[in-house]
């Protein structure tokens, strides 16, 4: 085959050079035609859009051509010309047919209209689906964006550790980490395992957040991010949880709950218009393939103030729709920690809009947070969004040292576990805050998917973690 250098569909597309020689190459998504010539849809993952190859049956032996089949890998050389039925402007009529990897029937994507439960049984092959490849796309690009808006605002990208020997969220929903034969365990006379000749000489977990380690570098550097991946191990079987999920975590010196929850939203719409501006294609097959509404529902969230809210005032107006007859599964009253359905009534139903929740009750917050001056409530943001519920969870942080080691105590989190946070309260404290995005929540929200194990490529959710 004659060696002609290769051009991405994505840039195909758009030429307009027609009459010359091109190369591309790419999965067969479907081939029909007639006795005399073939139309095969190639696509090679760059754009949602294939090409249409054009292939004059005579021209080629017949051996070759029943090898283009659903799935198979081929490279095309062919003259690159105007379309006039394939839906795109430019199409190649093939001259050269290699074919790179042949695909039996046995492929399982032969057909379209799987459901999103049997695409997770082969996570190993969904990427190829117009689907997921838009999924995949879109989540790069948000990365792009995430990354851009941070750099561009004098956010430092700050790497914090995997494996930790705190619980940030002191929630008890670690991993741990041993390289301890579990076979033989060595116990003290309480029946405790003694960490001491394990790898890290105590015991060792996979971070839930790197706030703690954010909030160092934020007192050093003044602003910095983090985006990396975080764990846990709670039995959440839901459309939004996962035990394994990415998250960015900004954290600002100086800058109080105001200021947390203006850089919450003006981040969170910069990402929104960059999934509109950047992946168009990709947005709107999402809309008109599964939800129709996301266009629109991305628009609105750049047209809008987010409502700003305490949670108390968030709990009478729930309390005033429970007394007129709204049924939710979960009771609602001043202390509880939300369900995401009261979330989504306070969002999708009363509000019609964004919502930033704050000064929550301390006992369903974290240790680290600021302590509000009547004594039951804490600085915490929450960002709810339509669909979602709960896409952002943030706070002022604590910064008086007296009030934050008693709190440490209160909750018995053990001191010396906590001596290096403690220190930054103790040498040159300041007042600071941040907030942690749930990247797939977030990509949840730009695609329009329903369900969060749709939106990472390998979900790792209890009892699964194939591939
Ligand atoms: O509200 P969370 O637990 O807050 C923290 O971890 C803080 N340390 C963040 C900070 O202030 N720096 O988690 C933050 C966000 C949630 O709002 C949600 O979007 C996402 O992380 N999240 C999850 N996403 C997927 N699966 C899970 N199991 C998640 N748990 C939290
Ligand atoms: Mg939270």
């Amino acid at each position: 085959m004659e060696k002609i250098s290769r051009t991405r569909i994505i840039d195909m597309l758009k030429r307009r050079d027609f009459g010359i020689s091109v190369n591309v190459k790419g999965w067969v998504r479907t081939r029909r035609g007639s006795k005399q010539v073939s139309f095969i849809a190639l696509n090679d993952g760059s754009t949602i859009n294939n090409i249409q190859i054009v292939v004059d049956l005579g021209n080629f032996d017949e051996e070759l051509l029943k090898l283009i089949t659903t799935g198979a890998c081929l490279s095309i050389n062919g003259t690159l010309a105007e379309s006039i039925g394939s839906g795109q402007a430019a199409e190649i009529h093939a001259t050269e047919i290699e074919i790179l990897g042949a695909c039996d029937n046995t492929y399982p994507l032969q057909k379209k209209g799987h459901t999103m439960e049997f695409l997770r049984e082969i996570a190993h092959l969904r990427p190829r689906t117009n689907t997921f490849g838009a999924v995949f796309r879109i989540r790069h690009n948000m990365a792009i964006a995430i990354h851009k808006y941070f750099h561009d605002h004098g956010f430092y990208y700050f790497h914090t550790p995997i494996i930790t020997a705190s619980d940030c969220e002191g929630a008890g929903q670690m991993f741990q980490v041993t390289t301890k034969n579990l076979y033989d365990l060595t116990k003290d006379e309480n029946g405790s395992i003694i960490y001491d000749d394990d790898f890290f000489g105590k015991q060792a977990s996979l971070t839930v957040s790197g706030q703690l380690e954010g909030e160092l570098a934020a007192t050093a550097l003044g602003a910095i991010y983090t985006f990396g991946p975080t764990f846990r191990a709670e039995n959440s079987n839901t459309p939004r949880h996962l035990a394994e999920f990415w998250m960015i975590e900004p954290e600002v010196a100086f800058n109080d709950i105001i200021d947390n929850m203006d850089l919450a939203e003006d981040f969170i719409k910069y990402c929104v218009k960059w999934a509109l501006d950047n992946c168009a294609d990709d947005v709107k097959f999402l809309n008109d393939m599964f939800d129709k509404g996301l266009i629109e529902r991305l628009q609105s969230v750049l047209d809008e103030d987010f409502v700003r809210l305490p949670y108390t005032e968030g709990i009478k107006i729930l309390e005033e729709a429970v007394a007129n007859g709204r049924k939710f599964e979960f009771p609602v009253y001043w202390g509880v920690d939300l369900a995401s359905e009261h979330e989504r009534f306070l969002v999708e139903e009363h509000f019609k809009r964004p919502v930033i929740l704050t000064d929550y009750p301390k006992e369903i917050k974290a240790f680290y947070m600021k302590q509000n001056e009547d004594g039951k409530t804490v600085r915490a943001m929450d960002v709810l969004f339509p669909k979602i519920g709960e896409i952002i969870g943030g706070s002022e942080r604590e910064s008086d040292y007296n009030k934050l080691v008693s709190r440490v105590e209160e909750l018995n989190i053990p001191m010396k576990d906590m001596w290096w946070y403690l220190d930054t309260r103790k040498y040159g404290t300041c007042p600071h805050s941040g907030f942690g995005l749930g990247f797939e929540r977030l990509l949840l929200f730009v695609t329009g998917m329903s369900n969060i194990r749709d939106v990472i490529p390998f979900p790792r959710t209890p009892k699964n973690a194939e591939f």
